[in-house]
Formats: C-alpha cells, sequence, structure tokens
C-alpha cells in the first residue's frame, strides 16, 4: 500500500538547516497496524505528515498503491487526504464552536455528502466509538477520553483505508489510553491500515509491528531488516 524510497526531507536554512528524513525507505501493506517509535526530534511526526499527504517531500518517492505521489499537484494532493486519510493527533483538534455531531461531520461535508447520509454515518460512528449520547455537546464539556473518542470518530467516519495517530494516547490517562487503544485494535479487525506515533512501550506492544526511528533515518523498520515481501514481520 506505501512505499517510500530514499524520502528525505529537511526544514530551514543554512545554519538553521534540520534534515528531519535523511533517506527513509519503507514498507507497509495494507491491513498493518504498525507503532512507530524513537526520540524527540527523530522524525516521527515529519514522516506521518508526509504520508498524509500534509507535507511534500524534498527527494525520493512516495507510493501509495503503486502510483508515485505528486506533491506537485495540489488538487490530488487535498483528494488523497479528503478520501484516503484519517488524521489523529495528541490534542484531539476539534473545532470548539462546532459541537460533537458537526465536528464528526465535517470531513463528510467536505466530501459532498447528503444531509441523509452524513447523519447516518456520523451516527453510525459515534455509536461505534459509544459517543452517541454526546452528539450534542461542545468539546469543552468533554473529558479528554470523550474528546479523543469524537476526535477518532470524525478521523474514521469517511471510512479511510489509512489512519495515522500522531500520540493518540499521549494527552490520556492509562485506563483511557487503553480504551482508545483498543478502538484503533477494532478499526484495524475490520482492514484498516494503521500507523500510531507513541512513546508508550505498552501502546506499541500492541501493534504486529514497531518501526523505529533515529536521526531521521529507519533504525529497524521491524521486519527484523527483510523487506516484507520476503516474509519480514507479521
Ligand atoms: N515545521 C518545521 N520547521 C522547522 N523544523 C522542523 C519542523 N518540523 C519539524 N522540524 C524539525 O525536524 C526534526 C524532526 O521533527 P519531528 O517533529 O518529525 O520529530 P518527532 O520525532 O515527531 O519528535 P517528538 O517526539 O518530539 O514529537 C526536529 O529536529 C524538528 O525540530
Ligand atoms: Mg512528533
Amino acid at each position: 500500500m506505501i512505499e517510500l524510497l530514499e524520502v528525505k526531507k529537511a526544514f530551514g536554512k543554512k545554519e538553521a538547516r534540520v534534515e528531519a528524513l535523511r533517506g527513509v525507505s519503507l514498507s507497509i501493506q495494507e491491513g498493518e497496524m504498525a507503532a512507530v517509535m524513537g526520540k524527540s526530534g527523530s522524525g516521527k511526526s515529519t514522516l506521518l505528515n508526509i504520508l498524509g499527504g500534509m507535507m511534500s517531500i524534498d527527494s525520493g518517492v512516495y507510493s501509495y498503491d503503486g502510483q508515485p505521489i505528486d506533491f506537485k499537484n495540489q488538487r490530488e494532493l487535498a483528494r488523497f487526504r479528503r478520501d484516503e486519510i484519517g488524521f489523529v493527533v495528541q490534542y484531539f483538534a476539534l473545532a470548539e464552536d462546532l459541537n460533537v455531531f458537526q465536528n464528526v461531520a465535517l470531513p463528510l461535508k467536505y466530501q459532498g455528502r447528503s444531509q441523509k447520509e452524513i447523519k447516518e454515518r456520523v451516527m453510525a460512528a459515534l455509536q461505534e466509538l459509544g459517543m452517541e449520547g454526546k452528539a450534542k455537546a461542545y468539546p469543552s464539556e468533554l473529558s479528554g477520553g470523550q474528546q479523543q473518542r469524537a476526535a477518532i470518530a470524525r478521523a474514521v467516519v469517511k471510512e479511510p483505508r489509512l489512519i495515522l495517530a500522531d500520540e493518540p494516547t499521549g494527552a490520556l490517562d492509562e485506563a483511557t489510553g487503553e480504551e482508545v487503544q483498543g478502538i484503533f485494535h477494532r478499526l484495524n479487525e475490520k482492514g484498516k491500515t494503521i500507523l500510531i506515533v507513541t512513546h508508550d512501550a505498552k501502546v506499541a506492544g500492541h501493534c504486529q509491528r514497531i518501526i523505529r526511528m533515529k536521526d531521521g533515518l529507519i533504525q529497524d523498520d521491524g521486519h527484523g531488516g527483510r523487506p516484507a515481501w520476503e516474509g519480514g514481520g507479521v
């Protein structure tokens, strides 16, 4: 599903230049659930942002379903983000002036779905996450765990094939974090491909595969150095 080949990404100029990714090669197969671990600054979020089509690459190739992504084609990139990707971040990023229903409905509105379909799919997503009773609540009226459930509902409501989560349990207590972890598991069982950036070894332990990054490189791709097509991993 995903193939990165010698992907490089730097920020800033001259003395301020930081090489966030220094030649990352990685393949992810459809249906995998992988953790991405590594020290602060090792390039995890940069990697996720690139995979989600939210950040361009300086060099190398990112192929999705065998097609190289053209980072110059803004229209196609927007479509890719809108239709293929569900993104979950640490601090939930819900719109404070919208209630839970309206927040979760947003991605479907962008897709131009009908009111009827939006209602059905939003309620189904909320139900799946045990949030149907909070449809009319505003983010400020929710606990951290509830906010993260709403954010996950928003990420999955459009049924994206790829879910990218950057420290999704980082702001949650242990029990709530485990609940959220369980939600990702269920989504993976339903066939979603999931990448979770985490510092938490327990969260990573629940994943089939652990990708370790160090200084902008993949230190261990979780396949024992063997590429997936040679029978590594899972
Ligand atoms: N927009 C940006 N502008 C400038 N430098 C950036 C930017 N984004 C990331 N960097 C730099 O690139 C490097 C990798 O950052 P990245 O956010 O990918 O790390 P990370 O592994 O996600 O770290 P953390 O665990 O702290 O979230 C860091 O040195 C960071 O300072
Ligand atoms: Mg990060």
